[in-house]
């Protein structure tokens, strides 16, 4: 089956040759075309370039989009959005004055979530979590990551890699799913954090493996959570079964965690709000990509990642929602793309660098996903009339997409 878009006002992020990522300088360039046309096949695009050179076709569905844009759809390559219920009240108490470490303290926090899960069944977790996918497919959402990390049991982390899986079962969004059974400590094991170690390695990761049941395996790196050492163990074990690493770390504080990450080489080092010149230098020229979550910076009062400072150093960097209960209970790629601009002094043509291709490639996707490229999902955002691709970070707040495509199919 074939779909033509036509009459687009400006295409963007068509790459003719594929490239896996855009680091330091090409961050600063994306490669459009104005007047432009995209011709879909199947699930798959199959031919893009100005209007002039449109082939003469007669296509089942023609898509006239005059005055409007047309880029591939957002890469959020890290989320927590499967969990059980909210953390209203935590927001309220940060309101009036505790903050995020004081509340964690008092058992609130991930562990609040964690209990939440507990008490919740399979089939519940996977009706609130639907809804939040499908929220966030219509706000341009076309390939995500999601994590586990709120069961801190075997049988809770097992519980919400199934949803994860029936998720990518039944949504036609690329998903790839991450174990994140190192994402605190339950209070039984504050005082013996090997125990715990112990069980997410002998226990968790032998199981999940059987099942298939998750891409890669993250840690909560940080002062009070996962010391270097036992990140390393994690990293370590997930090797065994073949997982790469995605780590949280340098959220509150920089210990020295991004060097051990870049030494197993992670996937991805995610947060980043506090970084030493001791962790940029450890990430050139490495196959690690920084990953931003300025949604997460907005919510608690927390820096922004130091984005300048990273890209001049010549490093590439991919922004994520980071959606979640108690972070970041928000999955809308267009406020992190705005917030990145505006926040992070990101240019427009960066931010969407970092939330397409580079956001794919932190998450194994870049072949398939993250630019108009031959060959790769047809996956694209059709915003609403728009002056300029510069109306999407500027017009912060307002929704740009007026529709989504996924593998070739109009989402409604
Ligand atoms: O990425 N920092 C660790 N994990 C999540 C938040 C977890 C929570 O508060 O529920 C994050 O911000
Ligand atoms: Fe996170």
């Amino acid at each position: 089956m074939q779909t033509l878009i036509i009459n687009i006002k400006e295409l963007l992020q068509v790459r003719e040759t594929p490239i896996d990522k855009v680091s330091g300088s090409d961050m600063a360039v994306l490669p459009s075309i104005k007047n432009a046309f995209l011709l879909i096949e199947d699930d798959t695009i199959a031919a893009f370039g100005s209007m002039e050179t449109c082939p003469k076709l007669n296509p089942e569905i023609t898509i006239d989009a005059s005055g409007k844009i047309v880029l591939p759809s957002w890469c959020d390559s890290h989320t927590h959005l499967v969990y059980a219920g909210n953390r209203e009240q935590e927001f309220v108490d940060r309101i009036n004055g505790l903050s995020y470490e004081e509340i964690a303290n008092r058992g609130g926090g991930i562990l609040n979530s964690a209990k939440r899960l507990n008490d919740t069944s399979e089939a519940e977790i996977y009706q609130q979590s639907k809804k939040r996918l499908e929220e966030v497919i219509q706000l341009g959402t076309g390939a995500i990551e999601i994590k586990s990390g709120y069961g801190l049991t075997v049988e809770g982390e097992l519980k919400m890699l199934r949803v994860i899986k029936r998720l990518a079962q039944d949504y036609p969004i690329a998903i790839k799913s991450t174990f994140l059974g190192a994402h605190a400590f339950p209070t039984e094991y504050k005082e013996n954090h090997s125990a715990y170690i112990d069980i997410i390695i002998n226990e968790m990761l032998p199981k999940i493996a059987e099942e298939s049941l998750a891409d890669y395996i993250d840690a909560f790196l940080e002062t009070g959570y996962f010391s270097v050492a036992e990140t390393e163990r994690i990293m370590e074990a997930g090797k065994q079964y073949g997982l790469r690493a995605k780590i949280h770390v340098n959220q509150f504080t920089a210990i020295n965690g991004i060097a051990a990450c870049v030494k197993h080489k992670a996937l991805s080092v995610d947060h980043l709000e506090i970084v030493t010149k001791e962790d940029i230098e450890a990430l050139k020229t490495t196959e690690t990509m920084p990953v931003a979550l300025p949604s997460c910076s907005f919510f608690i009062s927390i820096p922004y990642t130091p984005a300048r400072q990273m890209l001049n150093e010549g490093l590439p960097l991919a922004l994520a929602t980071d959606f979640n209960p108690g972070t970041t209970p928000s999955g809308n790629m267009n406020f992190v793309v705005a917030t990145a601009c505006i926040k992070m002094k990101m240019t427009p043509e960066e931010a969407i660098n970092a939330a397409t291709i580079n956001g794919a490639y932190a998450m194994g996707l870049s072949a398939t996903h993250g630019s108009i490229t031959v060959g790769k999902k047809a996956n694209v955002i059709i915003t609403k009339p728009l002056n300029s691709y510069y109306e999407i970070p500027y017009a912060f707040g307002s929704n740009p997409v007026e529709q989504v495509m996924l593998n070739g199919k109009l989402i409604s």
